[in-house]
């Protein structure tokens, strides 16, 4: 359904007393920035019109918890790798007391734009995501299929006192201001830990029976009430079906129903664990791009059947017209999105201005936001980077000329343009986009050519002057009187064996049978998708890395996800195999950690990814021309979108 004035979004919700001014909240979600880049990320987000926006309120002390050995740290400490204050303790009250002034901050920067502040009070039990040099605890001595540490199973004294440290975080919380608090109770994190029989195998009142594994989240709940009185209303946040064996949809129903009962003002429906690998690869919190919108939405709707407060959802809507759906469709009272605001902080105020003169920018779905590095957005480079990149209106206009319409060279002259400057953008090819257009083509994903429609409109919005099936070189550098020129040229494949380029990897018609891709040292998902493309023809496919495994530098969820596919598709892994070259029909192997030297001796088409490099010789190319000269992307150094996007706009933010 498209709906242009989007009136389920824009309706005001209260809950308790939260008044929110419309259906849409930023999930929480704790990007990496320090301090004052996060309060600029949040500020722009909530001036983009949200009406609600989510915090991990973990700084609050709750999650700091020494079970194991050791005095306690300085403060301060604690938020690293030292042994951190006991939440209960004189000394770690007054600790966790100080960083009250630290949240307030975040709570003030969306308030000040009429925003709802959500605080959400997270234990990630098993699922310690990073090593904090304490052990991790649980329900059970269980481990987390991605983290892989051994759960110390919590005493009952200890959980007594995990219980009121949950109180005190709470009353602490609410001195932020926060309008409501909210129980982290997905993402296979420690109250999941309690509530599912996969995870809580105890024999005692804390486990077993459903009214027993209840017992915990009633009991933080309790705890969290007492801590806050009847000042802000406690909703909770809950995962949608298990795999086989653990809670499904009437589970889900009845625990959402109980926590009404005992005074959850709202439930939060999202989906799956941080790397989605539970009992198979499947549903991750951060949905990969394989997953299709909506992931947790019919999970949502069954669940505002079984209660009466307002139900909120989340994972993978992706637009404001899906927002509204959700909506409408009655499967939800609020939409939960992140990705989609990190790609366009403005996505709501755009679409609820009704004027329709500017679309969104769209997330791409390549989860780049999604690693324990600081934030960094494939498609909005400003996305944590507020203040480095302010475009700020230039003094001196000049005339720049970009070569090479890919994401660096269209970047960096949407960022030009807005500036002030005359630009044009010439490439070679017949469409924009330069590895995107064959990339979406094989890897079949319309997030692609949204993006691409995105930014056609944007450039023409600019008055960029595009000119396609266009050499730029120094005549037309001359021709045009260019102040400025930036290369923009990206990565060419030398393809020695196999093909001539890799644009032609999806051209028909190519030659039958079996596959070999050489993914080399690239640990990104660039094997992965050509792997995948060919292996989906039917072909038998051998991919050879460098690596431990392909994608090992992929984000979680999306690695596994496409993993799995190579599984399904029973793909020839090699792994610590390099290809040094194709004599005689055989290609040449060594293994990269013994040096031992092999063949492969019907490798079939062959497919070398590993050979990309910089197109240009910047220095040759625009040679005796008198214009200052850049070179960015990929034609300065072979990286991903990502990197690409982030150098033409920092180009086009400083010309
Ligand atoms: C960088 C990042 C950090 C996140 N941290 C949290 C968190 O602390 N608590 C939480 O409940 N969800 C967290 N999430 C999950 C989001 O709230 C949301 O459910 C998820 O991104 C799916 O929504 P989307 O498809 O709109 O991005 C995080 C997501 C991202 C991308
Ligand atoms: S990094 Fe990728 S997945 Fe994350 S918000 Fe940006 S486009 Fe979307």
């Amino acid at each position: 359904m498209r709906s242009t004035h989007y009136p389920h979004v824009r309706q005001p919700i209260t809950i308790g007393s939260m008044a929110a001014r419309n259906r849409v909240m930023m999930a929480t979600h704790g990007p990496r920035l320090p301090q004052p880049r996060y309060l600029r990320y949040l500020e722009e987000r909530a001036r983009g019109g949200i009406g609600l926006a989510g915090f991990n309120l973990g700084p609050l002390g709750l999650m700091q918890f020494p079970f194991g050995p050791g005095r306690a740290s300085p403060p301060g400490s604690e938020m690293m790798d030292g042994v951190p204050h006991h939440p209960l303790s004189r000394a770690g009250r007054e600790a966790y007391d100080r960083m009250v002034p630290f949240i307030r901050e975040w709570v003030d920067a969306v308030q000040r734009h009429g925003v709802c502040a959500v605080g959400q009070l997270y234990h990630p039990g098993a699922a310690q995501h990073s090593d904090t040099f304490q052990p991790v605890v649980s329900s059970s001595p269980m481990s987390d299929e991605f983290e892989r540490h051994r759960a110390h199973p919590l005493t009952v004294s200890e959980i007594a006192e995990l219980i009121e440290a949950y109180r005190l975080t709470a009353a602490r919380a609410l001195s932020t201001g926060v309008d409501a608090l909210e129980l982290h109770g997905a993402h296979g994190y420690l109250i999941q830990q309690f509530l599912s029989p996969l995870f809580n195998r105890r024999q005692d009142e804390w486990g077993g029976s459903f009214e027993n594994r209840m017992r915990f989240p009633l009991a933080v709940l309790a705890a969290a009430r007492a801590g806050v009185e009847d000042a802000v209303p406690i909703g909770i946040r809950l995962t949608g079906p298990e795999p086989a064996g653990g809670l499904d949809i009437v589970d889900l129903a009845a625990i959402s129903a109980r926590l009404e009962q005992a005074g959850a003002a709202y439930v939060s429906i999202s989906g799956g664990s941080y790397s989605g690998l539970w009992r198979g690869a499947g549903n991750a919190y951060v949905p990969s791009a394989l997953t299709p919108w909506g992931a947790n939405v019919a999970t949502a709707h069954a669940i505002r059947k079984a209660v009466s407060v307002p139900v909120m959802v989340s994972g993978a809507i992706a637009t404001l017209e899906q927002a509204e759906e959700v909506l409408a469709s009655g499967s939800a009272d609020i939409v939960c999105m992140v990705r989609a605001l990190m790609a366009d902080p403005e996505l709501v105020a755009k679409g609820l201005s009704g004027s329709g003169n500017e679309a969104a920018r769209p997330c791409i779905g390549g989860n780049e936001c999604h690693y324990g590095r600081p934030l960094a957005c494939a498609v909005n480079p400003r996305a944590g980077r507020e203040d480095e990149l302010a475009l700020a209106t230039t003094e001196k206009a000049r005339r720049i000329l970009v070569v090479g319409g890919g994401p660096a060279g269209i970047e960096c002259a949407m960022a030009a343009a807005e500036r002030g400057h005359t630009v044009t953008l010439v490439e070679r090819a017949r469409e924009l986009g330069g590895m995107l257009v064959p990339l979406a083509r094989i890897s079949r994903q319309a997030r692609f050519g949204d993006y691409l429609a995105y930014v056609r409109a944007r450039l023409a919005a600019l008055a960029v002057d595009v000119r396609l099936e266009c050499d730029g070189n120094a005549a037309l550098a001359v021709d045009w009187q260019a102040d400025i020129i930036v290369l923009a040229t990206g990565a060419a494949w030398s393809m020695p064996i196999g093909l001539p380029a890799n644009a032609q990897i999806d051209a028909a018609p190519l030659p039958a049978g079996p596959v070999t891709v050489i993914g080399g040292r690239d640990d990104h998902l660039g094997p992965l998708v050509v792997t995948d493309h060919f292996a989906a023809q039917g072909r038998a496919v051998t991919l050879l890395t460098e690596c431990a495994s392909p994608g090992q530098g992929v984000e979680a969820a999306s690695f596994y996800a496409m993993m799995r596919r190579m599984a399904e598709r029973k793909v020839d892994i090699r792994p610590f195999t390099a290809a040094s070259g194709l004599r005689d029909g055989q290609l040449h192997l060594r293994h990269t950690l013994t040096n031992a030297i092999g063949t492969m001796p019907e490798p079939g088409l062959v497919i070398d990814l590993e050979s990309r490099h910089a197109a240009v010789d910047p220095a040759a190319a625009f040679a005796g021309i008198d214009a200052e000269c850049h070179v960015i992307g990929d034609a300065l150094s072979p990286r991903r979108m990502v990197h690409a996007t982030l150098d033409g706009f920092r180009l086009g933010a400083a010309l």
